[in-house]
């Protein structure tokens, strides 16, 4: 846990219920049935992220408490997601098969967890709850990052319905903001990133994820990244070029994947009589050239910046590039849900921070010096570093007081249903 973040109780108790009050707002849109279905092994029901946030607290938080009785025993297995050191789990990829506990039983073992911690937080006695005021911190930041997950599965579950459901009709658009505002450069610029040693990983000071440090020194070569995302403009002159038919673009295990899946463009576009569509939460809607190619896999960005000349930024670069923009942009409560086109101005990086995560060139591994949380939360990041890729610098989807420059995320190189898109580098 983070030594340094100074806890009071009181704030956090605001904070507890501002968070959780969040999750359930982006399940309200849904219809009940929306809240249950699991279109693929990755993705998890509304009401699975509903109750396992819940599982969270109450497995690391209220379990310490005295007196706290759980609301239903099975839960404790149900709603692992994968702390083998808590016990058994429920299988993954059958989290949509259950129709018990129904979306209301749900919300019930919500303010029943939320309750207690309340009572907790607010009344019991300070020796019981320091210990683990840190250990409610990090379940926050779970909710914070489940709130991303909740909106990337159910636009998986809604986009991929053929009836072609829409999530919300009054989601913030690129074309009601345009008025002359946002222009996406039609020419791509780079701007230079200095060569020397650095140093990246959480400074402290706050909450970090235990993947986020030690804080170290790093050799950056000289390099330069691109001002702004690759648009869809710029990724249809890829699929126009042959990207998905040219073998000698991809990664050999890119390959293997885009013939196997049929890859011909990312995932949620669609084409009709040589337009192009995209599924967005807010439906289906005409592909604009300007925005952000979205919902890419690390294999396709690589193929794309191969095609481009160019490569993928390693993290290192990224940081250090990325040292002293502000935690501001399209982020979640922006209200897009979607990638919009870069805005006009003079900052030097557009879109750094929001819109999509970025495709790293590095292999998500730990930093010199890393160690894993104590106890079973140590099974939160560390267990996962092995063939999976660091993206960097929040979404669309994710919460602006989640996310940090020092942000570690990450995904299989063949994943896409996240919002996930390009930033080149050279
Ligand atoms: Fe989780």
């Amino acid at each position: 846990m983070p030594p340094d973040a100074k806890l009071d109780r009181e704030r956090l108790a605001a904070l507890y219920g501002e968070v959780r009050a969040a999750s359930v707002r982006i399940a309200a849109p849904l219809r009940t049935e929306d809240c249950v279905v699991q279109t693929m092994p990755d993705v998890s029901p509304a009401k699975w992220h509903l109750a396992h946030t819940s599982w969270f607290f109450e497995t690391f938080v209220l379990k310490n408490a005295p007196g706290y009785a759980p609301l239903d025993a099975r839960y404790e297995w149900l709603f692992n997601s994968y702390y083998n050191g808590v016990g058994a789990q429920f299988p993954r990829a059958q989290r949509g098969t259950l129709s018990r506990p129904g979306v209301e039983e749900v919300l019930a073992y919500r303010r029943h967890v939320d309750a207690a911690m309340q009572r907790w937080l607010r009344e019991a006695p300070s020796e019981v709850v320091a210990p683990l005021l840190e250990v409610a911190l990090v379940g926050l930041n779970h909710e914070e990052q489940h709130q991303e997950l909740m909106v990337t599965d159910l636009k998986h579950v809604l986009c991929t319905n053929p009836l072609e459901p829409v999530y919300r009709s009054d989601l913030r658009t690129a074309a009601a903001i345009a008025d002359g505002a946002p222009v996406t450069p039609a020419t791509l610029q780079f701007a230079e990133v200095e060569g020397g040693v650095f140093e990246i990983g959480h400074a402290g000071g706050g909450f970090a994820f235990d993947n986020e440090g030690p804080r170290h020194r790093v050799l950056i070569e000289g390099c330069s990244l691109a001002r702004r995302l690759t648009t869809c403009g710029e990724y249809l002159e890829f699929i126009a070029d042959g990207g998905y038919r040219r073998p000698e673009l991809w990664l050999s295990d890119g390959w293997d994947v885009v013939r196997r899946e049929g890859w011909s463009a990312p995932l949620y576009w669609k084409e009709q009589g040589g337009a192009w569509s995209l599924m967005t939460l807010g439906g289906l809607r005409a592909l604009r050239r300007d925005e952000p190619v979205c919902h890419v896999s690390y294999y396709e960005a690589d193929a794309f910046a191969t095609w481009a000349g160019a490569r993928l930024p390693l993290e290192a670069e990224w940081e250090s590039a990325a040292g002293g923009e502000p935690i501001a942009g399209n982020l979640l409560e922006h209200d897009a849900l979607h990638p919009l086109p870069a805005a006009a101005g003079e900052s030097r990086w557009a879109q750094l921070v929001g819109d999509v995560w970025e495709w790293t060139a590095s292999a998500y591994l730990p930093y010199p010096g890393y160690r894993a949380w104590s106890g079973v939360l140590g099974e939160y990041n560390g267990k996962f570093m092995a063939n999976q890729m660091v993206l960097r610098g929040g979404s669309c989807a994710t919460p602006r007081r989640h996310v940090r420059l020092s942000y570690r995320n990450f995904f299989g190189p063949s994943a896409r249903w996240q919002m996930t898109g390009i930033r080149l580098a050279r």
